[in-house]
C-alpha cells in the first residue's frame, strides 16, 4: 500500500490517545495522511509507546535537552524543518508555544482542546463546565497563536451533559468523540480545503463564519 504524501507531525506530553487514533486510522488506510514524526516534551510520556509500536521516529525536546522555553521552541522548529510536515498538531502538548515557533509554523499548526472554545481555555475544562451548569460540552480544534488555547477556530463537536455526570464521566464520553473530530478535521486539511488568513478561517477559499460542527454521523454539516 502506498502511503499518503500528506504528512503530520504530532506534539504530545501525555497519553497520546489522539496520536494513537491517527496512527491506527492511517494504518487501516482510512486517513489520507501519515504521521511522520512525534515530538514529546516528556521522555516518559506514555504516548511515545504508540510511536515506538508503529516505528514512527520521535524526538524528546525539553529543558534537559535544550534549555529554556525559547531554546526548546528553536529546537522544535529545527526538528520540524528537518521533517518538513504539511501539518503540525499539538495533541495534549502541555506547553504554551513561543513566537519563533509560531512564526515558523503558525499557518499550518493546530491545537486540540477539550472545551467549546472560547469557553474554558486551560485546564480542568470538564469540572468547570459542570460547575457552570452547562448543558453541553465539547471539543475544539483551532490554529495556534501565542494565547492559551486561542486562535481561529476550525471545528468543534458537542455532546450533552447528563444529570449524573462527573468530570471523569464527561471526559470518558468526550474522548472518543474528540478522536473523531480530529480525524474529520485532518481529512479537510489533507484535502487542502482549510487555510487561515488574517485571523479568519477559509474553507474552500471562502470565509467560514462559524467553526465547522461535527454531526452525529461524524461528518461536518
Ligand atoms: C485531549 O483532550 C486534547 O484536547 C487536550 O489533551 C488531551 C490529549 O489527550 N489538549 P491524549 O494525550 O491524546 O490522550
Amino acid at each position: 500500500m502506498n502511503e499518503p504524501a500528506y504528512s503530520i507531525a504530532v506534539l504530545i506530553s501525555g497519553t497520546g490517545s489522539n496520536l494513537k487514533t491517527l496512527i491506527d486510522t492511517a494504518a487501516e488506510g482510512r486517513l489520507p495522511a501519515r504521521v511522520c514524526h512525534v515530538i514529546s516534551n516528556r521522555e516518559d510520556a506514555p504516548g511515545l509507546d504508540h510511536a515506538r509500536g508503529a516505528g514512527i521516529p520521535f524526538t524528546i525536546i525539553n529543558k534537559a535537552t535544550s534549555g529554556g522555553r525559547e531554546e526548546q521552541d528553536h529546537a522544535i522548529v529545527e526538528c520540524l524543518d528537518g521533517v518538513r510536515p504539511d501539518l503540525v498538531i499539538l495533541s495534549g502538548f502541555m506547553r504554551i508555544v513561543t513566537r519563533p515557533f509560531i512564526d515558523a509554523y503558525g499557518g499550518r499548526m493546530i491545537n486540540q482542546h477539550p472545551s467549546l472554545l472560547p469557553k474554558y481555555p486551560g485546564l480542568d475544562t470538564y469540572r468547570r463546565a459542570l460547575e457552570a451548569g452547562d448543558t453541553e460540552h465539547g471539543a475544539s480544534i483551532h490554529f495556534v497563536t501565542e494565547g492559551l488555547d486561542d486562535g481561529p477556530l476550525v471545528s468543534q463537536v458537542r455532546i450533552p451533559v447528563l444529570p449524573d455526570d462527573t468530570p471523569s464521566s464527561l471526559a470518558g464520553r468526550l474522548g472518543p468523540i474528540e478522536h473523531r473530530l480530529l480525524i474529520a478535521t485532518v481529512e479537510l486539511f489533507a484535502a487542502g480545503r482549510v487555510q487561515t488568513s488574517h485571523g479568519r478561517i477559509l474553507l474552500d477559499g471562502e470565509v467560514l463564519p462559524e467553526p465547522l460542527q461535527l454531526q452525529s454521523d461524524f461528518r461536518f454539516a
